[in-house]
């Protein structure tokens, strides 16, 4: 029997987490489901707004807008409004380095100057409202700075994560036709370097829409400068105005564009707009993160992915937090450093994905005893689903037993949390997500578009609009349309798998789509295969995730050579190395499995539950009748146990 079958433990929140709680009043579910628009109403007041809105919402399905007709802007909630309340001299942000002895800190006023001067560069090089900017950065300042000043004026970032390779960064400036782009010389991790700048100098080789580029001196490695195109961000800064005013957004101009793996090879450039995005980030910041004044809050994301974006820029700082920015990996410069962050920060609430867990777990408790963590007091997860002997472990073990954990289920597309405990409110079982935020309907459907009432499994939907949701896909509606509005009407289709229990929990089971979850990271499998199909020794592949007891799911890629090609170990490292080429190495296959065959349905459609079987040591495949040539099947094992 697998762990997750056995009847789940429930954790009350403790008593003295619920008394202070920022919200413990169970009533506040009654009150959204009784009229969700209103509760959302309420949210959005708690935020600062130069003209307030004519109307909530409106929803012709699949389009919504929110608050319609206010006039908002995101960085001046972030910054300017949090100083109107006194907090200048509160510490804004918290920078950690990859060297522990690298750091610094930001109040509200100095990250608010830093912001206004970076915003008039940017309008000095042609930034405007609507226009594009696209970033590559390290975990550094000027990463939430330049976020920031791009909002200030309306500017939509795109921030492209660091790991990702020169032609995934080309592919994503040609897609918004950026004119401006913010990079860094190098970004160390770890105790390494990835050449960020000359990354991005490849892709501009093809990315004509690009006028000009800011280069942040991180490493003070000597990069090549471009004349007329590239200038040093210190530079820019010392020669800026001051004084840059915030301009008046209207609920629904666009903020961000942000890229995320699809079941094709080309990623979604997922688009959210103003106010009803930043409700709902500094909403559930407040309400499922426990964020206070007093609060040192730690996200572990990085700000290229949407958990950066929403909550460690701009929830935490709307709601007036400090917030923590690590920008080194949790092994350097020894294993015990996240342990280290945290004691010499005081952290109080710490936000990370299972995948971490699952690895300080094979680690032991020792790293864990040598810090006195008695700082943290609300634990949470993202990222995929968390097994309960992982949740188990960082309850007992980072949390001392005291801490709520909240497992947060939530997407790129959804902008901020949609199924997770409120801490001072919701039981919660190891392993489930436990019940939607207040304001948000989930709801499961099988295969043939019932719905599913009580108990059961089925895909998970979202059945009323949200305001932290996605607009649009950018510049292409119609997929936007196809991808989540089709298959069950005017519900939005999620893409992940659930059970709901017998309390009306959910339990996400995963993806039901062609999407992999390798450590907390989305992947499609036909970017890989498109990636490898471009290594001219490889004429077919099929990729798919493998479950992985550290990673979630690891990538499995089988490939049928060109002609007379031979397998080698040669050969699989060119292969690595072209998906690292082509995507980045966090997509680089565990493992490369040469065949002479892929199963097939006589439709010549692959049936990846069976290379998904073969590659996780399955014995019994299940049915193979529909495959055109069954003994495909036996070639697989083979090849594999040839590996
Ligand atoms: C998965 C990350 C189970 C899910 C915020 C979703 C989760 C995808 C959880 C989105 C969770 C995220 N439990 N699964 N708490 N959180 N997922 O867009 O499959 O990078 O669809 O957003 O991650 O990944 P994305």
């Amino acid at each position: 029997m697998s762990e997750e079958q056995t009847t789940p433990k429930l954790y009350e929140p403790p008593e003295e987490f619920a008394s202070n709680a920022n919200v413990s009043d169970p009533a506040v579910y009654e009150e959204a489901e009784r009229d969700y628009k209103s509760f959302w109403a309420e949210r959005a007041r708690e935020l600062h707004w130069f003209r307030e809105w004519d109307e909530v919402l409106q929803w012709n399905p699949p389009e919504a807008k929110w608050f319609v007709g206010g006039k908002t802007n995101v960085a001046y909630n972030c910054l300017d409004y949090q100083i109107e309340q006194g907090r200048g001299d509160k510490v804004a942000l918290v920078w950690e380095g990859d060297e522990p002895s690298d750091g610094t800190t930001y109040t509200y006023s100095e990250l608010l100057a830093e912001v206004e001067k970076f915003a008039n560069v940017l309008k000095s090089l042609g930034a405007e409202k609507g226009k594009p900017v696209s970033i590559y950065l390290p975990m550094i300042p000027e990463l939430p700075v330049a976020m920031l000043a791009c909002a200030r004026i309306g500017a939509p970032h795109s921030i492209v994560f660091g790991a990702f390779s020169a032609s995934a960064l080309r592919d994503r400036i040609n897609d918004c036709e950026a004119t401006i782009l913010v990079t860094a010389d190098a970004a160390p991790r770890g105790g390494r370097k990835t050449p960020l700048k000359q990354n991005a100098d490849e892709a501009l080789e093809d990315a004509p829409s690009i006028e000009n580029v800011v280069v942040v001196r991180r490493t003070g490695d000597d990069v090549p400068m471009q004349d007329g195109r590239d200038r040093y961000y210190d530079e820019l800064m010392a020669d800026a105005e001051e004084s840059c005013p915030a301009e008046e957004m209207d609920s629904e101009d666009l903020l961000f564009i942000l890229y995320s793996s699809g079941s094709t090879g080309k990623p979604k450039g997922i688009v959210h707009t103003t106010g009803g995005y930043l409700t709902q980030v500094n909403a559930t910041t407040k309400w499922t993160m426990d964020l206070k004044d007093e609060d040192v809050y730690w996200c572990t994301a990085d700000i290229g992915w949407i958990t950066g974006h929403s909550y460690l820029v701009y929830g935490p700082l709307s709601a007036g937090g400090t917030s923590v920015q690590f920008e080194g990996t949790p092994a350097y410069p020894a294993s015990d450093r996240w342990w280290d962050v945290i004691e010499k920060h005081k952290v109080t609430i710490l936000y990370t994905a299972p995948t971490a867990i699952r690895s300080f777990m094979k680690g032991g408790t020792e790293d864990l005893e040598k810090h006195d963590l008695s700082s943290l007091r609300l634990l949470g997860t993202v990222g995929e689903p968390i097994n309960p002997r992982a949740w188990e472990w960082y309850h007992e073990n980072v949390g001392g037993g005291r801490c709520p954990i909240v497992d947060t289920w939530w997407q790129t597309e959804t902008g901020g949390h949609m199924i997770t405990p409120l801490p001072g409110i919701t039981p919660t079982k190891p392993g489930s997500a436990t019940r939607p935020f207040p304001g948000i309907e989930a709801g499961l459907f099988d295969e043939e578009g019932n719905e599913i009432e009580g108990e059961g499994s089925g895909n998970l939907v979202i059945k009323k609009p949200w305001p932290g949701m996605l607009r649009t896909l950018y510049k292409d509606p119609e997929r936007y349309r196809e991808t989540y509005w089709e298959k069950y009407g005017d519900v939005y289709f999620v893409g992940d798998g659930a059970r709901r229990d017998e309390d009306g929990y959910y339990w996400i089971t995963g993806r039901i789509d062609d999407v992999m979850n390798v450590s907390g990271h989305r992947i499609s499998t036909a970017e890989v295969e498109s990636a490898l199909v471009g290594h001219p020794a490889v004429a077919e592949s099929a990729v798919i995730g493998r479950a992985d007891e550290d990673k979630g799911q690891a990538i499995v890629a089988y490939v049928i050579l060109e002609g007379d090609r031979e397998g080698s170990d040669e050969l699989i490292q060119e292969l690595n190395g072209q998906v690292r080429k082509v995507i980045g190495a966090h997509a680089r296959p565990q493992e490369i499995i040469f065949t002479p065959d892929l199963p097939k349905t006589r439709s010549g459609k692959i049936m990846r539950r069976i290379l998904r079987g073969v590659a996780e040591g399955q014995q019994d495949l299940g049915d193979t009748s529909t495959l055109a040539d069954p003994s495909v099947v036996d070639a697989l094992k083979e090849s594999r146990a040839a590996n």
